[in-house]
């Protein structure tokens, strides 16, 4: 790679659900400055999730400036960086007015759930059953397809948008390019989302990675009205345009990728049969199948994995959602007060030896895979005058671990093999006990690196790719292999099955609680 003799280094925006940074690696894909912010997220009624779309975008641009003051007190500066990757929180639905460029309301966030009683009324429809098919996504509150349904039927500006054909619609991905390009001021306004992204839509077919009339028909949208980002490879030097203000004006951005594919690209699984799973405010298993998508008979979605276009095949992975993962932890920071950070959930929870009969069904937004029962509710089992914050704690943990087991099986019947590993990273992952936990519930190795900036190598690898930093990715064998630690299953597996069936009930039992 002559390139790499330039001492080239990548930006990589890591646009989350709770927070916001920006990173720089260096070309053998280590962190060499960063800046995080994390923003208020909105719960205007129960079940209720937004965010302000200017918040997000706000936050991104002063991680840039945050990330390149720590990168200039190294003595580097903007023609240092290469190119800049991006990689978002998915599904999380904008709309804005095409003619300004401004937001129509507040983004829907992935984990809302007031799309309830539509989804009810499409699971009813005699198509209803083949369009998993066709996009890979069971119907259920998550994708972006239903939130624009809701968006239409409920708020009047955006109805109107529609009717007048100035309706731009995006994923949080469309949004930030379209708004680092300039939005409607820029002299060709960008529009547009990686195959990854759109593959969380339920608009796009999995196979053509291009947008498909009968899903876009069965949603009731017509597309003579509205402005869809226009759909291209998680790679490439020229779709993404460039950064048109800020320390980085002008640098191109060269990666996109949704950021469980990126942090799938940043374990460097790019065999097919590895996996990984991620610990950020859900889990997220991505399994990667190769280059053919595997539609799920066992509650899982197909999705795109990555797509490096320059000819390479796109790669596709089966995938685990859970939609409560280290949320759980900021709910008992937030909501309980058990806790002044989320870092100290591990000394709570290894106060106790163990959950003393305590079970959590964290159910918030209903339960995802690979159960996708929409109208669960969280629910606490087993408490006794015994029970201790220690005990909650561990059972907050716990139940990421059981629902990461349950996907696993699933994985297994759908691909008719076990997994060997599981290669493990974000937030809670910095958890000993929760990663022990992890091994013992799964009874496989999981593997954590030193290095867990996953998500953001990940885009960055992308945006590398696109701009020559790495050609191909063999370039890549050395990056992020150091330091991994391996937390090996010690429980019985009596002991562990017993756990894992005290899970199955507490969520058969978690069902059909509702408000009224
Ligand atoms: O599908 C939602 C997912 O992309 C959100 O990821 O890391 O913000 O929990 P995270």
């Amino acid at each position: 790679a002559a390139e790499k003799e330039h001492n080239w280094f990548i930006g990589s925006i890591d646009q989350g659900t709770t927070s916001s940074r920006f990173l720089i690696f260096n070309g053998e894909g280590d962190p060499v400055a960063s800046h995080q912010i994390e923003f208020e997220n909105l719960y205007p009624k129960s079940g209720w999730h937004e965010q302000d779309p200017y918040e997000l975008l706000n936050s991104v641009e002063k991680c840039i400036e945050g990330a390149m003051d720590r990168f200039a007190e190294q003595g580097y500066s903007k023609v240092d960086v290469r190119a800049i990757g991006i990689t978002t929180q998915r599904e999380t639905t904008v709309v804005w007015d095409s003619t300004t460029g401004e937001p129509l309301c507040n983004a829907i966030v992935w984990p809302d759930t007031r799309t309830t009683a539509i989804v009810r009324e499409l699971k009813a429809r005699d198509s209803a059953d083949t369009l998993q098919e066709l996009c890979g996504l069971p119907l259920s509150t998550y994708p972006s397809s239903v939130k624009l349904m809701w968006l239409l039927q409920n708020v009047d500006p955006v109805k109107q948008a529609y009717d007048e054909g100035r309706l731009a619609f995006g994923t949080v991905d469309s949004w930030l390019i379209y708004k680092l390009n300039g939005g409607a001021q820029a002299e060709k306004p960008i529009h547009v989302t990686d195959s990854t992204n759109a593959s969380r839509t339920m608009f796009m077919n999995l196979r053509t990675l291009q947008y498909d009339d009968k899903l876009l028909g069965f949603f009731g949208l017509d597309r003579s009205k509205i402005q869809l980002p226009k759909i291209v490879p998680s790679s490439d030097p020229e779709c993404f345009g460039k950064l048109t203000r800020g320390p980085l004006a002008g640098v191109p951005i060269g990666g996109c990728l949704g950021d469980q594919s990126s942090a799938l690209v940043g374990q460097c699984g790019f065999s097919p049969g590895q996996a990984k799973n991620t610990y950020g405010t859900g889990g997220f298993i991505l399994y990667n199948v190769g280059t053919e998508p595997v539609i799920s008979k066992h509650g899982l979605l197909a999705t795109v994995a990555y797509d490096f276009g320059g000819g390479r095949k796109p790669a596709y992975a089966l995938e685990g959602s859970i939609a409560v993962a280290g949320a759980g932890v900021t709910f008992l920071k937030n909501n309980f007060g058990f806790l002044e950070e989320s870092s100290e959930i591990n000394a709570l929870a290894a106060s106790v030896p163990d959950n003393g009969g305590v079970f959590f069904v964290t159910a918030f937004s209903g339960l995802f895979a690979p159960y996708w029962i929409d109208d669960a509710k969280g629910t606490l089992f087993g408490i006794t005058q015994h029970t201790t914050k220690g005990h909650i704690a561990r059972a907050t943990l716990e139940a990421t671990c059981y629902q990461t087991r349950a996907i696993l099986e699933a994985m297994e019947k759908d691909s008719g093999h076990k997994l060997e590993s599981l290669a493990v990273d974000g937030g809670l992952s910095n958890s000993d006990l929760c990663m022990q936990t992890q091994a013992d519930i799964s009874g496989i190795p999981v593997d954590r690196p030193r290095m867990r900036e996953t998500t953001a190598l990940g885009a960055a690898i992308a945006a590398g790719l696109a701009t020559g930093v790495w050609r191909e990715l063999e370039d890549l064998e050395q990056v992020n292999k150091n330091g991994r630690k391996v937390f090996q299953p010690q429980m019985g597996r009596p002991e562990a099955e017993k756990m894992f069936r005290k899970w199955e009930q507490a969520v058969e039992m978690s069902k059909g609680w509702t408000k009224d």
